[in-house]
């Protein structure tokens, strides 16, 4: 690899690349935290939330599906793009039921972290108060979608991960909703187990397991002693954790204890 040429500046700070990198790999990769919410880096990133958004060249773009390239000047912390951020992340808590005292995604949930990072103080805008029924059918996996923020993490992961394409995104606009595919599009008719991806992967509130409330006691989750930025490890992939299925364990959601007690509800029911 010619070291020189896969290099470009974040904030006038150097950042070596791997060519097929995007800006958002390369940067987590180097250690730098650019803040976005539906990249993972299990999955291929598909650039709807926009939160990732930085200039490149002057040019905005989603850093989470821009190539890295040799040379190139990309801002990110900077005080303008962090309050188009804010009002983002404000978007998104009116849109939705974000109301994180009375919720079990609590210090494990990446809204909630964003918003602290982007220190929003307030919602600023009027709460659409959505109502949104609550899908309890299924035996071990809650679905909430009051707390959506259509990231389609679950759509990506069943799909691409478990092979079962149990969630998909239905409409358009404000329509836009996450649907289950099951005959009566209820959760607990579909191929949906405790155990696959899409049943852990969500950011927020939205897909939780049952049964597994307040293992980790708040104070103890994952963003409590550690701010989102400081953990470009794991936001990367580097380390073991990418994300934790809600339990509150703060474990990634294959190997947390919430979901080995879940699996083994479910075996034993
Ligand atoms: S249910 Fe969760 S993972 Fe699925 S789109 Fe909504 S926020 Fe994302
Ligand atoms: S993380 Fe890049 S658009 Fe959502």
């Amino acid at each position: 690899m010619n070291e020189i040429a896969n290099r470009f500046n974040i904030d006038g700070g150097p950042v070596d690349f791997e060519p097929g990198q995007t800006i958002l790999q390369a940067a987590l990769a180097a250690g730098v935290f650019i803040p976005h919410l539906c990249a993972h880096p299990e999955f291929t990133p598909h650039g709807s939330c926009k939160l990732c958004t930085v200039t490149v060249n002057g040019r905005s773009g989603s850093a989470c599906t821009i190539a890295a390239m040799p040379g190139m000047d990309v801002q990110s912390d900077t005080p303008e793009l962090n309050s188009r951020r804010r009002v983002l992340l404000q978007m998104l808590f009116v849109e939705g039921h974000h109301f994180c005292p009375g919720c079990e995604k609590s210090g494990n949930c990446t809204l909630q972290a964003l918003a602290y990072e982007m220190e929003m103080l307030t919602p600023h805008f009027a709460h659409f108060f959505p109502d949104r029924p609550v899908d309890a059918s299924h035996p071990d996996v809650l679905l909430d979608l009051n707390r959506c923020v259509m990231c389609e993490l679950c759509v990506r992961a069943s799909r691409d991960f478990d092979g079962k394409n149990v969630f998909s995104l239905a409409g358009r606009g404000m329509a836009s909703k996450i649907v289950v595919n099951s005959p009566t599009g209820l959760l607990g008719d579909s191929d949906l187990a405790v155990t696959d991806r899409a049943a852990t992967i969500c950011p927020v509130g939205a897909i939780l397991p049952k049964r597994v409330g307040y293992k980790v006691p708040i104070g103890e989750r994952l963003y409590d002693p550690i701010p989102i930025s400081a953990q470009v490890g794991r936001l990367s992939g580097a380390t073991a954790e990418s994300g934790c299925c809600g339990c509150g364990s703060g474990a990634s959601g294959g190997g947390c204890g919430a979901t080995a007690s879940a699996t083994v509800a479910q075996k034993e029911a």
